[in-house]
């Protein structure tokens, strides 16, 4: 079993490189099986499997640049080319959270440039592509400065570390469908890092995903605080239970291509994550009346059509629209004219099944 200190570094020389460019691109992903609770050290309380997008990314450069001392790791942060100075204690945090695996950048000062390719007003969380972005750009580094570095432990090294800047973005790195949190069913599977679930049927490989911005504005309770709140959540221990044998239960409906158990499963999924904020202490509702709009007229559309189309949610007010490939057309045409309006500014994003982070360039 890898344990952290697999990922420090079995060598404390860093190489005379002066200045050095990396640029990486990173999707966001949307749970299927939620993760909702944490011990210490962003471990999840229970596994959890997400499918990775494709449109919905964040492209990061990076600019090393070595320093006359090599105390403390230092940067600056542009987003959209423009300074922003409001992200820095969380990338500050981040960072100060991964030197001990990554002691080579105390040398040098970086300047991190990130733009992503969904409005950021959307409501859409940044956090997972954002950090994922940023830990590809550094263990890239990490490779030039130590060539010997695996193919295995490179994706793995920065699953490792996007999920010490937000949990879910270790889910973000590689294959269309992963698993994080050690589970019985997936061998290789590891409470550090994301690992990538290969056996899926053709029917689930090329999964549309709509997202309907029912809300763009700043949530009124964010994850960490929602994390939290399972601690001493009187129903916690049973949904972990619940979760452990969903996942099992998705995986083989994945495999096999059982579209009608992954609707149950995904959309009850999605409504247990928010049961489980309405019944914390203090309680708390991220759905807004649309969505609830949008979920009725959906499940009314399938029970007309018998087309094999569900939502999820992830935490907050937008709605996910999960449909296969060879549906695209009428649930998009569907979405157009009758849940649009119940959007802000009738906004949406198509958007789908994908392969995880890349290098531009
Ligand atoms: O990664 P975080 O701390 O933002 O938590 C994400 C939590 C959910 O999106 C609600 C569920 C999940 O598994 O992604």
């Amino acid at each position: 079993m890898k344990n952290e200190s697999y990922f420090i570094p079995n060598t404390t020389t860093t190489p005379d490189i002066q200045t050095y460019k990396t640029q990486w691109e990173a999707p966001s992903n949307i749970a299927l099986v939620k993760y909702w609770g944490k011990k210490d050290n962003q471990i999840p309380a229970n596994a959890s499997v997400s499918f990775t997008l494709k449109n919905c990314k964040t492209i990061t450069e990076v600019a090393f640049s070595k320093k006359e001392n090599n105390l403390h790791f230092s940067f600056d942060f542009y987003f959209e080319n423009h300074p922003k100075e409001s992200f820095k204690p969380k990338l500050n945090d981040f960072l100060t959270r991964i030197e001990p695996y990554c002691p080579y950048l105390k040398a040098y000062h970086l300047k991190i440039s990130s733009e992503n390719t969904f409005p950021h007003s959307s409501g859409i969380a940044s956090s997972a592509s954002g950090m994922a972005a940023l830990a590809f750009n550094i263990v890239s580094f990490e490779k030039v400065l130590y060539p010997e570095i695996t193919e295995e432990y490179f994706y793995e090294k920065v699953s490792f570390l996007a999920r010490l800047g937000s949990g879910s973005a270790c889910r973000s790195i590689k294959g269309k469908v992963v698993v994080w949190g050690e589970h019985k069913s997936v061998p290789q599977s590891s409470h550090l890092f994301g690992v990538e679930v290969s056996e899926i049927h053709p029917v689930f490989t090329t999964l549309q995903d709509t997202i309907l911005l029912v809300d763009v504005g700043e949530k009124q309770v964010s994850s960490t605080v929602g994390h939290n709140l399972m601690n001493n959540h009187p129903f916690a221990n049973q949904r972990f239970i619940q979760a452990e044998e969903n996942l099992t239960t998705l995986l083989e409906y994945l495999k096999e291509g059982n579209i009608n158990g992954f609707i149950n499963l995904v959309e009850s999924e999605a409504l247990t994550l928010h049961s489980m904020m309405m019944t914390s202490n203090p309680y708390f509702i991220l759905m807004k009346p649309n969505t609830v709009a949008i979920i009725q007229k959906l499940w009314n559309f399938r029970t007309q059509t018998q087309i094999p189309v569900c939502f999820t949610l992830d935490a907050g007010a937008n709605v996910h629209i999960l449909y296969p490939e060879n549906e695209k057309d009428t649930v998009q045409h569907f979405i157009q004219t009758e849940l649009a309006t119940h959007c802000h500014n009738h906004q949406f994003i198509n958007d789908c099944i994908g392969n995880g982070g890349a290098e531009i360039g």
